[in-house]
C-alpha cells in the first residue's frame, strides 16, 4: 500500500531518525532532564485509567516529531482504517483482523454485531448456568471445577486475566488452565479433582493443535472410566459430554470429538489466537470472575479502542508506546524489552506479552515478501518488579547493555495490606529512577564509598523506560491495558511493514515432530531413507535405548 513517493518518504524518515540518533546516542538521560525540566509534563499522557509516563525515555520534542513522520509516511492512519473497516489485513491468509469487533457495543444492524451480542448471550447464559448450579454434571452433581485445555492464545490470555482479576474471583468455583501435552501438566491436577464434579473447556481455534487434542483425549478417558459399568452406549456418549464444552471455530472437529453442537462455543477465523481472549475463548474468565466482570473487560478495551481510533496522533498512548520501541530497537540498539509489573497479580502479564508481540512481529519478511532492512521484535521478557529486582535486574543496572524497560503500576493495591503498597510503589520508582540516571563516580565517593570498590559501585544509568500507571487493578483497567499492547503490536506492524496476524514461523517444528513421532514409539530403526540429522538421530537412540 505504499506509493513511490511513499517509499521516498519512508526512507527520509528512517534517514533523518538515524542522523537525529547520532546526536542523542552519547547523550544521557540526566542531561536530558537537566536541559528539560517540564520533561514529565511534556513526555507523559493519560488515557482513561491509564496514565504512561515516557519521560525515562532517551528522547527529544525532536526525536517524537521524527517518529511521527515515519508513521505518517508508514501511512499509519490508512492501515488503521483498513483493519477497522474489516479489510484482509492478514493478507497471508486472507483474513481481517477484527478482534476490536467482539467489544463494540452492541450493533443490531450488523451482522457481525448481531453475530457478537448472540455469542455473549450464550456465553451469559451458561455462566448463570454453572454459577446457580442449574448445570449439572452426569450424575447431578454441581461443577466446581473447571478446566480449560488450550495452548497459546488459548491458554496465555485466559489465564493472565483470570490470575490478574483474583480480587473478583466467583465462589465455589475453582478454575484450571493446562496448556502442555507433558503429562505433569494434567496428571496432578486430574488427580486433585473429582471427576463427577469437573467441567472441561477444549479451547482450540483449529481444533487440530496436538497438545490440546492430547490433553482432551486424557480428560475424557479420565472421565468415561469415572462413569458407572452399567452405562453403555448412547447414555455412556451423553454423560461423558456432560463434562465438555468446546471453544473453536472448528465446528466439525469439535463435533467429532463428541460435543453437541449446543455446548460449542464459536469464534471467527478473524479472531487471531493472541487476540481472542475477547471471544468464546473468554469463557474460562466470564466463569472465573462472573459475567458482568467479564462484561467490563470488554468495555475496558472498548475505552481503548475508542482513544486509539479517536485521540490525535501525538496524544495517542498505542501509538506512542509503538514509536518508543522502533526508536529504542532500530535506533537506540535495544535487542530485548523487560515488562516489569509492580503487581502479583499481573505476573503473568509478561507470559502474555511474550506471545501478543514475539508471534506477532517477530519476523524478517516484510509484506510485499521481501527481507527486512530493520530489525524487528525485540525479545520481550519480565516477571514481577519486586522479584526481578533480586535476581536479574543487575544485568539492567551494570551489564552495559540498552534494555528498554516498562514498568506497570498500580496506584492502589488489589489485596491491601498495612505498610505493602506503598514500599512496593517506592521500590517501583527507585527502579525506574536508579536505571535513568545511576550513580556517578563522584556521587558514590562523596556517599562514602572507598576508592577500591568505585569502579563496582558506579552506576552508568541511562536505561530507557516507560511507566504505566493504572488507577488500580480491575476487569475495566486491565481491559484497557491490553487493548493498550494489542494496538500498540499493530502500530508496530505498521512502523516494520510486517503482517502482525500470521505465525508461519511455528509451522516448521510441528511438522518435524510429526515426523519424528513414530521414530519415537516404533520399535523401527531409523533408516538412511528417514533423512534425519547426525544429533537429531543421536538423541533418539540415546532415548530408546
Ligand atoms: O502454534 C501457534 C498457535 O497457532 C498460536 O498462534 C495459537 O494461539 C496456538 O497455536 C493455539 O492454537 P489453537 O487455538 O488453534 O489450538
Amino acid at each position: 500500500m505504499t506509493t513511490t513517493n511513499g517509499d521516498s518518504a519512508i526512507a527520509l524518515a528512517l534517514k533523518a531518525l538515524a542522523a537525529h540518533a547520532e546526536d542523542i546516542k552519547p547523550g544521557h538521560l540526566r542531561a536530558l532532564f537537566a536541559e528539560h525540566p517540564r520533561r514529565f509534563e511534556d513526555f507523559s499522557l493519560v488515557a482513561g485509567d491509564i496514565l504512561m509516563d515516557f519521560s525515562k525515555q532517551r528522547i527529544t520534542a525532536t526525536t517524537l516529531k521524527l517518529l511521527h513522520d515515519l508513521a505518517r509516511a508508514r501511512d499509519m492512519e490508512g492501515w488503521r482504517r483498513r483493519m477497522c473497516a474489516g479489510e484482509a489485513i492478514n493478507h497471508t491468509e486472507n483474513r481481517a483482523a477484527l478482534h476490536m469487533a467482539l467489544r463494540e457495543p452492541p450493533d443490531p444492524q450488523s451482522i457481525i454485531g448481531r453475530e457478537v451480542a448472540q455469542n455473549l448471550a450464550r456465553m451469559k447464559d451458561f455462566c448463570i448456568a454453572i454459577h446457580s448450579g442449574a448445570w449439572r454434571s452426569h450424575n447431578k452433581e454441581r461443577v466446581t471445577d473447571v478446566v480449560n485445555l488450550g495452548i497459546g492464545g488459548s491458554d496465555l490470555g485466559p489465564r493472565m486475566a483470570v490470575r490478574a482479576l483474583a480480587a473478583c474471583q466467583q465462589p465455589d468455583l475453582r478454575v484450571h488452565f493446562v496448556s502442555n501435552m507433558d503429562s505433569a501438566d494434567l496428571a496432578p491436577l486430574l488427580a486433585r479433582l473429582n471427576p463427577r464434579a469437573t467441567l472441561f473447556i477444549i479451547a482450540s481455534k483449529t481444533f487440530a493443535t496436538l497438545e490440546t487434542l492430547s490433553n482432551a483425549r486424557t480428560a475424557r478417558a479420565w472421565i468415561k472410566s469415572s462413569l458407572p459399568a452399567a452405562l453403555t452406549g448412547q447414555t455412556r456418549e451423553d454423560a461423558i459430554a456432560r463434562h465438555f464444552i468446546a471453544v473453536s471455530s472448528n465446528l466439525e472437529a469439535a463435533a467429532a470429538f463428541g460435543i453437541p453442537a449446543e455446548q460449542v462455543f464459536s469464534f471467527r477465523d478473524w479472531v487471531g489466537g493472541r487476540f481472542s481472549l475477547w471471544s468464546s475463548v473468554g469463557l474460562s474468565i466470564a466463569l472465573a470472575v462472573g459475567f458482568s466482570n467479564f462484561e467490563a473487560l470488554l468495555a475496558g478495551a472498548r475505552a481503548m479502542d475508542e482513544h486509539f481510533i479517536q485521540a490525535p496522533a501525538t496524544r495517542n498512548l498505542p501509538l506512542t508506546l509503538a514509536l518508543l520501541d522502533i526508536w529504542n530497537v532500530n535506533f537506540i540498539g535495544a535487542a530485548s524489552h523487560g515488562i516489569f509489573p509492580y503487581s502479583q497479580s499481573l505476573e503473568l502479564f509478561p507470559a502474555y506479552l511474550q506471545q501478543l508481540e514475539m508471534e506477532s512481529t517477530g519476523k524478517s519478511v516484510d509484506r510485499q515478501g521481501q527481507p527486512l532492512t530493520l530489525k524487528s521484535c525485540p525479545i520481550l521478557w519480565g516477571s514481577p518488579g519486586t522479584n526481578g529486582q533480586h535476581s536479574f535486574f543487575q544485568l539492567l543496572h551494570q551489564g552495559g547493555q540498552p534494555i528498554p524497560c516498562d514498568f506497570i503500576l498500580l496506584k492502589h493495591a488489589d489485596f491491601p495490606l498495612p505498610g505493602h503498597h506503598a514500599q512496593l510503589l517506592a521500590n517501583a520508582l527507585a527502579q525506574s529512577a536508579a536505571l535513568a540516571f545511576g550513580q556517578t563516580p563522584e556521587e558514590a565517593r562523596a556517599s562514602g564509598i572507598g576508592e577500591d570498590l568505585l569502579p563496582y559501585r558506579t552506576f552508568p544509568g541511562n536505561q530507557p523506560s516507560t511507566t504505566l500507571l493504572l488507577e488500580r487493578l480491575t476487569p475495566h483497567t486491565l481491559g484497557q491495558l491490553l487493548a493498550l499492547y494489542e494496538h500498540k503490536v499493530f502500530c508496530q506492524s505498521v512502523l516494520w511493514n510486517v503482517n502482525a496476524f500470521d505465525q508461519w514461523g511455528v509451522e516448521l517444528g510441528k511438522q518435524m515432530a510429526k515426523r519424528l513421532l513414530p521414530r519415537l514409539e516404533d520399535d523401527a530403526e531409523i533408516s538412511a531413507g528417514d533423512s534425519l540429522d547426525a544429533s537429531t538421530c543421536g538423541l533418539i537412540a540415546a532415548l530408546k535405548k
